[in-house]
């Protein structure tokens, strides 16, 4: 048992069109291995030309120090800030007057912000934090919509040295109260409400209620957007339009130490309470201006749209800092893919003419679900590049990615990583690697992955095992908030010097990387670990399949039985037929071992806030047990509540 078996063989692969290539960043194999053995070897040579196109304003003079490990210092010396970065270093020339931000409500109304117009509201917004005593080393949690002035206050706090926090908008007060005790958050920054399927979100009054008894938050400055009903507790609330727009639009930057908190972003363990992921200034900014233009082959004119929410990792890396130290044209949508309708996201994408496309397969899921009738009614001839991220990527949902919203002729950039990790860790680069469906392909450079056992020794070619990074990269987390020792003991105590990631993966015989889900997910059937994910995609293959979670419950025999949780695509009838079909079909796929001892049909499955499968309440329910444990991440309860109700 010291390893995974991975049994899904997957022999489809996708080079990038020669027109892709040629035009790429990086396109030939040969220079991709050459600067990742430079990057592992030598990774001062390597990064230190990268960082110094960014703007210091005190320029750094080393690079690395790795002696305070677990705790990396990168470019420690150097000092910079990161709404210079991302805001005035373009206002010089003709991104002055290039779209930044590129915002589309949910109820339809717009607005285009060029890096100046972004660069003044950032200033003025952060001459307000100041004029309400928020100052260098504060934190300041952020509760907001989709909105622009999101992007601007995470930016505005940069500005000013204070952290933020960004809480997503759909968690609760007493997750947003956890949090910003966790942090030891002085001022908030949230709106009256946001629109979400045609409701509105109530986000003050959540804020408000998270924040009873809580003293120590002095302000609360909140943005109006959709004119609901607010209650109001003065001096603390403070409306944005009543004090922003009267404030200056120069603003002095602080110069900040690379080093520098820049920001607390909290995630969910799997149990226990969330962790405050610590990450700093210089390090971080350089590994998302790095990814972001090399693993999305990012170009001038490109206009980019990431549909993550900026209260996640994906939307702090991939939707502000990378794409604005890149000085890109960004989209930003406020509101759910299925409002008015199924068609959405498709015209987006053709109204903006969008040309980099990068969302997750629980996204990718529902949109097979709604059928590929929605994409077809929008032009979507401008896509040249699609990425994916948060979960692993089940080959027939890749395939269904590829044909019918890249047309066949975009490339696919899988990309792993975490909030931990800052920016992507593994992935193909799309002009160079023949992408394989539900492959997140290569590591980045500087990224020394592994595939180990138990015992820490490395495994051999499509062995499964436990995903290690073995050296420090720029952007990865500095700590835990608060609690250093939770940091060590949950990150590089297993195996001492490396880091743990937490996923199951391995590597094939062509050197492509295979995640293969949370190590807490695997399935031990009759002594042998596999992967839910390999018997998940087994099942998405499926025809009549559209999403699928498995997991295991006791079993006298076998020691666990699989319990395969379903969901269909239209027109597809549950029943003893379908459910005969499916457990030969595993079978067949993957072998008698993996065949589920039960199928459950299901409407929907119980997922985290960022799309996330939650396969540890499915466990509870497959062995028929009440659910313990943290359920802040849930996105939908009823889901759950379905599921047990259907048992009875
Ligand atoms: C999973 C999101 C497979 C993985 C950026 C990881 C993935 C966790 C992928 C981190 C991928 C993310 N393929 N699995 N391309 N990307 N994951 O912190 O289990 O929200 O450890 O960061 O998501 O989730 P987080």
């Amino acid at each position: 048992m010291s390893d995974f078996e991975s049994r899904l063989s997957e022999s489809r692969a996708f080079p990038p069109p020669e027109s892709f290539a040629r035009a790429a960043r990086i396109s030939s194999d040969g220079e991709y291995q050459r600067l990742h053995r430079l990057s592992l070897a030598d990774p001062e040579t390597y990064w230190a030309p990268i960082a110094r196109e960014l703007p210091w304003s005190k320029p750094f003079t080393e690079v690395l120090d790795w002696s305070g490990a677990p705790v990396a210092r990168w470019f420690g010396d150097g000092e910079l800030n990161a709404s210079v970065a991302c805001l005035d270093q373009h206002l010089d020339g003709p991104r002055r007057d290039k779209v930044a931000i590129h915002w589309q409500g949910e109820p339809g109304d717009r607005r285009s912000l060029t890096y100046a117009e972004l660069s003044a509201e950032v200033n003025r917004l952060a001459n307000a934090l100041r004029a309400r005593g928020v100052k260098r080393g504060d934190r300041v949690a952020l509760y907001m919509p989709l909105v622009p002035e999101l992007a601007a206050a995470l930016l505005a706090c940069a500005r000013i040295g204070a952290a933020h926090s960004v809480v997503f908008g759909g968690f609760s007060a007493a997750s947003l109260r956890e949090r910003i005790l966790d942090g030891g958050c002085t001022a908030v920054i949230t709106a009256d409400g946001g629109w979400r399927k045609g409701q509105v979100l109530p986000l003050k009054a959540v804020v408000d209620e998270a924040l009873v008894g809580l003293h120590d938050v002095h302000t609360v400055l909140v943005l109006r957007r959709a004119g609901n009903e607010v209650a109001w507790s003065a001096p603390r609330d403070v409306w944005y339009h009543e004090l922003v727009p009267s404030q200056s639009d120069a603003c002095e930057p602080e110069s900040m130490g690379a080093e520098d908190l820049l920001f607390l972003l909290y995630t969910s363990g799997s149990t226990g309470k969330p962790k405050g992921i610590v990450h700093t200034t210089g390090g971080y900014l350089v590994g998302a201006f790095h990814s972001m233009r090399t693993i999305f082959d990012l170009k001038e004119d490109d206009v980019y749209w990431c549909t993550a929410d900026i209260g996640w990792i994906t939307g702090h890396t991939y939707v502000v800092y990378g794409p604005l130290a890149n000085g890109a044209t960004v989209v930003l949508y406020e509101g759910a893919p299925n409002a008015p309708d199924e068609g959405r996201f498709w015209r987006i994408v053709e109204d903006y003419k969008v040309t980099i496309f990068y969302t997750a397969p629980t996204a990718i899921r529902t949109f097979m679900r709604w059928g590929d009738t929605w994409p077809k009614k929008s032009d979507l001839a401008s896509l040249r590049l699609l990425g994916t991220v948060g979960e692993p990527i089940n080959p027939e949902a890749w395939m269904w990615y590829r044909e019918h919203i890249g047309q066949n002729r975009c490339p696919i950039v899988d990309t792993w990583w975490q909030t931990e990790t800052g920016s992507a860790m593994i992935a193909p680069l799309p002009g160079v690697h023949a992408t394989v469906p539900g492959s997140a392909m290569r590591p980045f450079f500087g990224v020394d992955a592994a595939i180990v056992d138990e015992r820490g020794s490395e495994v051999g070619p499509n062995q499964g095992g436990f995903l290690v990074l073995r050296k420090p990269w720029p952007s990865m987390l500095r700590g835990i908030w608060g609690d250093m020792q939770r940091f060590q003991a949950g990150y590089w105590s297993r195996y001492p010097g490396m880091y743990f990631a937490g996923d199951g993966a391995r590597r094939d015989e062509h050197g492509n990387y295979w995640i293969l889900g949370r190590v807490d997910d695997v399935l031990n059937v009759s002594g042998h670990r596999l992967s839910t994910m390999e018997v998940e995609s087994a099942l998405v293959s499926h025809a009549a399949v559209v999403e699928a979670a498995v997991v295991a419950r006791p079993d006298d025999v076998t020691g666990e039985a699989i319990v395969a949780f379903v969901t269909l695509g239209p027109g597809h009838e549950a029943g003893d037929t379908l459910t005969a079909a499916l457990k030969a079909h595993v079978t067949r796929e993957i072998g008698a071992l993996a065949r589920p001892a039960e199928i459950r049909f299901t409407q929907s499955l119980p997922k985290t806030r960022s799309g996330k499968i939650m396969r540890r309440l499915l466990r509870d329910v497959a062995a028929g047990r009440e659910s313990t444990g943290d359920t802040s991440t849930l996105e939908d309860l009823s889901v759950l509540a379905r599921l047990r109700k259907d048992e009875e």
